[in-house]
């Protein structure tokens, strides 16, 4: 008995051992981007958008687990630039990660070259620019990481695999926005909704489909919200969606008429092509809000006759609807993730919280100037990013650890005034972490955690308390990277912080992160080795206070 238990927990250490040796030859993938601006009409009007070589959305990032991706930006835009890659881990790596607070903007005029890995990973991801508010303008894309050909896929091979980039969207450009967002005021609703782009026009039998396919054939659509604003609801007239995977999880195969698709989140679902041959319409319309916008666009059957039915699928109302769709979303704990283990053999339900650390969000104004805050703070960014002067070891000169506090007051009162200063919170390596979000608002709020995935354990009315830990799903919440939270509600997470580096937590609503809705974890070095973090790369671009510092011993083996 004792030595098959020892064989079998020897097991998955022996396949990582393989696939560790394997890693030293993982394939490269080389991308050149040219950024540019461009004039588009996607609601009718021209307007400036942001090109990646010559495309809006730009190119689709095809990868496969544990591919190197080399990415050389030129940018070619008229003021700074970064690009995150949302749900990408970037193990030992925050220098890639491409938000305000780990890297220095590469500045108009010239290139940077972001190298990183997909380690470990599977699924839906999109990547997008951080600086700037030019997510107004557009300038993301989607990134998708295919299993390896060793690893089981819980689902058939789909005849395609579609990207299906939804987002609300503003006619003002992202300058015009951005001004009125300096000036301490809202921007207000958006326009309209895209689907890859465009708006689509119900009835309109010239619009060509965006998606096409064969009769009885099963696709794959990984639909992500990367908008600005709001939640929206997606749906295909006349076909069911099986929801197979979640932000990087093999999820359990439920069908659904419709998904919300809160901001920054990304759905990998199957769809068959099992109706009448004909067209029809998926739509993207706004939710939680008083006015309806909503985007369309056609999907053709290859042997199909006739045009898409004008009656489109409603959307559900409320977000009790949301929640419970929320609640019905579980861990396949037996599906393969991006190594041959099952998802569920790790078991985050047996492991001790050693801190527990609640972020209240608030909005109010500060000098006449509207501000959004966690924990009474206001982030701003600093010239100097972060993880640069931590790594520099001149972190006292830029910022405060632990400048919020773990435990807010439970009056929120007491949080109105609001202060302004880069937030950073100093987690302890491998420590096992509880995140609460509080939302005493009245719209639903969506947070994004870089550097990591996490288990949102629960999603609840009102406010959290310890005794709601009775209630947490311990057994198969679906590991993602974005939580939302609903009106006066809270939301739970647990993770280990086992990837060293600065990691962004951000409202994925980009005029609350703009206006100081984020904040940054600090997970430091114990030791300044390579086992723990890479050293920062040789072609990192510095500026702020490091710009002419001595470059610190690097890490040791
Ligand atoms: C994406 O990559 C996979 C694996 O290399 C390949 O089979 C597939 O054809 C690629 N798809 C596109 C659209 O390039
Ligand atoms: C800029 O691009 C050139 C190739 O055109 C490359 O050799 C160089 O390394 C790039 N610069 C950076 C900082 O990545
Ligand atoms: C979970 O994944 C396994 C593959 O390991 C698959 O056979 C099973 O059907 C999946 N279960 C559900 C409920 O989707
Ligand atoms: C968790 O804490 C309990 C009570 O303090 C203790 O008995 C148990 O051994 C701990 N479990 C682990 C895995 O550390």
């Amino acid at each position: 008995m004792g030595k098959i238990a020892i064989i079998f927990s020897s097991l998955p250490f022996l396949l990582c051992t393989i696939l560790m040796v394997a890693q030293a030859e993982d394939p490269y993938l080389y991308f050149d981007w040219k950024v540019t601006y461009g004039t588009l009409s996607p609601l009718g009007v021209p307007q400036q958008v942001i090109l990646i070589n010559g495309q809006f959305p730009g190119p689709n990032l095809n990868t496969t687990t544990n591919n190197n991706i080399v990415v050389n930006v030129f940018n070619q835009l008229d003021e700074p630039l970064l690009f995150t890659w949302a749900g990408i881990q970037q193990r030992k790596n925050s220098w890639q990660d491409g938000t305000p607070g780990t890297m220095c903007p590469i500045q108009p005029g010239t290139n940077y070259t972001y190298r990183f890995q997909v380690k470990d990973q599977i699924g839906s991801y999109y990547y997008y620019p951080t600086t700037g508010f030019l997510k107004a303008a557009g300038g993301y894309g989607g990134l998708r990481v295919n299993s390896r050909l060793l690893i089981p896929v819980p689902y058939a091979d789909p005849e395609d695999d579609y990207t299906v980039l939804i987002g609300d969207w503003y006619k003002q450009s992202h300058k015009a926005l951005r001004k009125t967002l300096d000036q301490g005021k809202s921007i207000g609703r958006p326009d309209g909704v895209l689907i890859n782009g465009k708006q689509g026009k119900v009835g309109d039998e010239k619009e060509e489909p965006l998606f096409t396919m064969k009769p009885g054939k099963t696709y794959k659509y990984r639909i992500c919200n990367v908008g600005l604003k709001n939640s929206l609801n997606f749906r295909i007239q006349g076909h069911k969606m099986k929801l197979v995977e979640l932000e990087g999880s093999h999820t359990v195969q439920n069908e659904y008429d419709s998904l919300d698709v809160h901001l920054g989140q990304c759905f990998g679902v199957l769809v068959t092509a099992n109706q009448d041959p004909k067209d029809y319409y998926m739509v993207a319309s706004v939710r939680f809000t008083k006015y309806h916008l909503q985007a369309t666009g056609k999907i053709r059957y290859t042997n199909g006759k006739g045009p898409a039915s004008n009656a489109l699928p409603e959307a559900p109302t409320g977000w009790v609807w949301s929640l419970n769709q929320f609640r019905s979303f579980r861990w396949n704990l037996t599906a393969s993730a991006a190594r041959p283990n099952p998802q569920g053999s790790f078991h985050y339900g047996q492991i001790n919280i050693t801190r527990t650390v609640k972020l209240v969000t608030t909005a109010n104004t500060v000098d006449g100037k509207l501000r959004y805050a966690v924990n009474g703070v206001s982030h701003i960014d600093t010239e100097t990013p972060l993880k640069l002067a931590e790594y520099y070891e001149a972190a006292d000169k830029v910022f405060k650890y632990d400048n919020i506090g773990d435990d807010p007051p439970a009056n929120v009162d007491q949080l109105d005034k609001i202060t302004l200063a880069p937030i950073v919170l100093n987690f302890k390596y491998r420590d096992f972490i509880e995140v609460i979000f509080e939302n005493h608002e009245k719209s639903v709020q969506t947070f994004h955690l870089a550097g990591y995935s996490f288990f949102p354990v629960a999603i609840e009315v009102g406010t959290w308390t310890p005794e709601k830990r009775k209630n947490y799903n311990l057994l198969d919440a679906v590991s993602k990277y974005n939580i939302q939270v609903y009106p006066k509600s809270w939301a739970a997470i647990l993770l280990t912080f086992d990837n060293v580096g600065m990691w962004n937590v951000r409202n994925e609503c980009m005029e609350r992160a703009y206006l100081g809705q984020q904040l940054y974890i600090s997970v430091p070095t114990p030791e300044r080795v390579l086992r723990d973090e890479y050293n920062i790369p040789d072609n990192a671009v510095l500026c702020g206070i490091v710009k002419d510092m001595p470059k610190p011993r690097p890490y040791t083996p």
